[in-house]
């Protein structure tokens, strides 16, 4: 909603050169982007994915948009087809892009168009260990990161692994973006807390945007 321009709590936090968290950015939206979702998840279901090492990830994932972030024991890869069902990936809705561009332009990026969104389901316990996004061709495109549902902290580190990160309380509708200087720290998402969200119940969603072939 329009109204949702003037809110007092929707402000651009800086996080980093190249880094920033948009707070309630995604708000007004939250109900088209889980519309879209829901059929998403029709035509891509969820799924524990295993990491090389051939460990469960406790956070489940879907994708959409013309390339889909997989993990196997053979490593990550972007593919065009969903390994469980062999049929392309469902396309990116335009609620979807249209947050993206937005949200990317908001923090500095103009002109950003995903080819991919990773979707991550948390449920209570489930975290994602501190990782680099580099499994893109090309790091000149930012990422966007969506969170919708129960709250959680993100962890933004440096460029290596043992940089000490910053712990950001994420709630229902921010978006991160980090691109530029920052488009290869370290991130990851500590265990989320038992709760119940109105809209999502108990889980987290977020909508992660890449520009990746
Ligand atoms: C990710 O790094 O893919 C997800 C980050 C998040 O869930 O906030
Ligand atoms: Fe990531």
């Amino acid at each position: 909603m329009a109204a949702d321009l003037f809110d007092a709590d929707l402000r651009t936090e800086p996080l980093a050169p190249g880094a920033a968290v948009l707070r309630g950015f995604a708000r007004a939206a939250d109900a088209d982007l889980l519309a879209d979702l829901a059929e998403i998840a029709d035509g891509a279901p969820f799924r524990h994915m295993l990491t090389p090492n051939g460990l469960r990830m406790s956070v489940a994932m879907t994708n959409c948009g013309a390339l889909g972030w997989v993990s196997d024991k053979t490593g990550y890869r972007y593919d065009p087809a969903d390994p469980e069902t062999g049929r392309p990936w469902p396309s990116l809705p335009a609620s979807f892009l249209r947050l993206a561009a937005d949200a990317a332009a908001q923090a500095g990026f103009e002109g950003f168009v995903p080819d991919a969104c990773l979707v991550n389901r948390y449920e209570p316990g489930a975290r994602l260990s501190l990782h680099q996004d580099r499994d893109e061709r090309d790091f000149g495109a930012p990422i966007v990161s969506v969170s919708l549902g129960l709250p959680a902290v993100f962890l933004f580190g440096g460029t290596t692994r043992s940089d000490k990160a910053l712990r950001v309380p994420l709630v229902h509708g921010d978006v991160v973006v980090w691109g530029g200087p920052a488009r290869l720290r370290y991130h990851g998402v500590l265990a989320l807390k038992d709760g119940r969200h109105p809209l999502l119940g108990p889980r987290r969603i977020n909508l992660t945007f890449r520009k990746a072939g």
